[in-house]
């Protein structure tokens, strides 16, 4: 009986984590679809406490187990609740990380149990180990960076150390498959030395900006460690979490990649996004034109459709909710509002849907770049709120440029484009944009949420 229970547990779990998965998918089951899979997840370990037997005897340590579960509890729920939406790529860098840690420390658990295991047995805990500890290793410094504690480090001497690290990986790992006595009960902290070195030196010389993807990257591999030891504890609920997290962040990686039009390996050794204006420049000669607040109500409010990009800077400003009062105040007016969602904007998947979400935003005005594209010539104005390179027009016309050939919001075909950013500064490829020198374009100067703020006040005036 208590076997049956602990498998339909498992059964349960693992269908909850599908089912939430599939529910993540939209905006708005998304926070269903967490709740789904965290209950699937509780059922999965109140099942292996009350049932779980080995060799007849039930699980011990309990007031331990319960001891770490309310600590860990405690923890992520004051960080979850204290994280601000710029910081949360940290965040789940860190929990990723302790993902890694925990499919490590299983491996080194399980080497200890059984150092004399079948060769394919070996291979799965030391497979789990490593790919759990440059999960974690990884994922703290990709922590790190985005919080701007520490710096890149990137040098060809690095990258060639880094194969050769990787080289000696594999090396113990096959000696220490085929051939154990070789290095005995010690090959553990062997691969557990090389592969946490691995992680940090692999992640050191990735562009800052970059760590979204390696993030994403990592979380596959946490995926991949948890998976392991789901098959080495015959655990099938551990097994289907570990695939689906693998699978998804897989997935993902590739999604942002050829959102960005770059490949993996440009990525992890292209050194892109570390700041500063480069690329192709504005001359000299070329002019910038500004606009004021009240010259912007009255485009605006006089149009017949308006459309808002909104970007990073949105997020940095947290100009969500003023943007929606925008939005608002147009459709009073009688003009047609929608936002067009580049797949990149910002700095994690579905980061503007997230935020425009939260602020109430109706789900249908969110237009994805594909649809929004064909609509733009006919728009009288867009209305640019922090973003810069997902409406840079170098992407369509400047070979040069490090992001030519990802796909960008065409915002320069719209009759007018009014840019809302502080400064002339370059966003996250660190390049000019020749957006803001368009004939059509005006830069309204200030911090987005400020600047929204008056425009809606003139607006109402109007
Ligand atoms: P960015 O190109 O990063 O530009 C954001 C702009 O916002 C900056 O130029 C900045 O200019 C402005 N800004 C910052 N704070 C502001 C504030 N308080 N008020 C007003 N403006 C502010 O953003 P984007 O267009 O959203 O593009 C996203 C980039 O991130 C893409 O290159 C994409 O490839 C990359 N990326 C995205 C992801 C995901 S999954 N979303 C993952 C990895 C990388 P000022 O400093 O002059 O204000």
């Amino acid at each position: 009986m208590s076997n049956f229970l602990l498998q339909l547990s498992y059964l349960i779990g693992s269908i909850t984590f599908i089912v939430g998965l599939k529910q993540l998918s939209s905006p708005d089951s998304a926070r269903k679809g967490n709740l789904v899979a965290a209950f699937g997840m509780v059922l999965a370990i109140i099942g292996t406490i009350l049932f779980h037997e080995h060799d007849g005897n039930k699980i011990g340590n309990i007031p331990w187990i319960l001891g770490a579960m309310a600590l860990g509890t405690v923890v992520g729920w004051m960080m979850a609740m204290k994280v601000k939406m710029t910081a949360m790529p940290q965040m789940v860098s860190f929990f990723n990380g302790m993902g890694g840690a925990c499919a490590a420390i299983i491996s080194i658990v399980e080497f200890n149990s059984h150092p004399d295991g079948a060769p394919g047995y070996l291979l799965v805990v030391f497979l789990g180990l490593i790919i759990g500890t440059v999960s974690f290793s990884g994922s703290i410094i990709a922590y790190g960076k985005l919080d701007d504690k520490i710096k890149d480090i990137s040098s060809k001497a690095l990258t060639y150390f880094n194969l050769l690290l990787l080289l000696a990986i594999f090396v113990v790992l096959g000696i220490a498959v085929a051939s154990p006595e070789v290095f005995g009960h010690d090959v553990v902290w062997l691969l557990l030395g090389l592969s946490a070195a691995y992680g940090v030196l692999f992640v050191m010389p990735i562009g800052g900006a970059d760590m979204p993807v390696v993030i994403s990257l990592l979380n596959s591999f946490t995926g991949m460690a948890a998976a392991f030891g789901g098959f080495l504890y015959n655990n099938p609920v551990m097994l289907t979490g570990g695939i689906l997290v693998g699978s998804a962040g897989t997935i993902l990686t590739v999604l942002m990649c050829n959102a960005m039009n770059r490949s993996l390996l440009n990525v992890i050794i292209g050194s892109f996004g570390g700041g500063g204006a480069s690329g192709k420049g504005a001359d000299g000669e070329q002019v910038v034109k500004e606009i004021s607040v009240t010259d912007t109500a009255i485009l605006c409010a006089y149009a017949g459709k308006v459309t808002i990009v909104p970007g990073y800077g949105l997020a940095v400003a947290q100009a969500q909710h003023i943007c929606h009062d925008l939005e608002k105040k147009l459709e009073d007016k009688g003009v047609e509002v929608s936002f067009a969602i580049h797949p990149v904007a910002g700095r994690m998947p579905g980061h503007m849907n997230v935020l425009l979400a939260e602020a109430d935003v109706p789900y249908p005005k969110l237009v994805e770049m594909e649809d929004a594209n064909p609509g733009m010539s006919s728009t009288d104005v867009v209305i640019v709120v922090g973003a810069n390179d997902v409406v840079n027009p170098a992407a369509e016309n400047d070979p040069s440029s490090p992001i030519y050939g990802m796909p960008v919001l065409k915002v320069w075909e719209a009759k007018n484009v009014i840019v809302m950013k502080r400064s002339m500064r370059a966003g996250y490829a660190g390049i000019e944009n020749e957006l803001f020198f368009h004939p059509k374009t005006k830069m309204l100067f200030g911090d987005a949420k400020d600047t929204l703020g008056k425009l809606v006040a003139e607006i109402k005036e109007l």
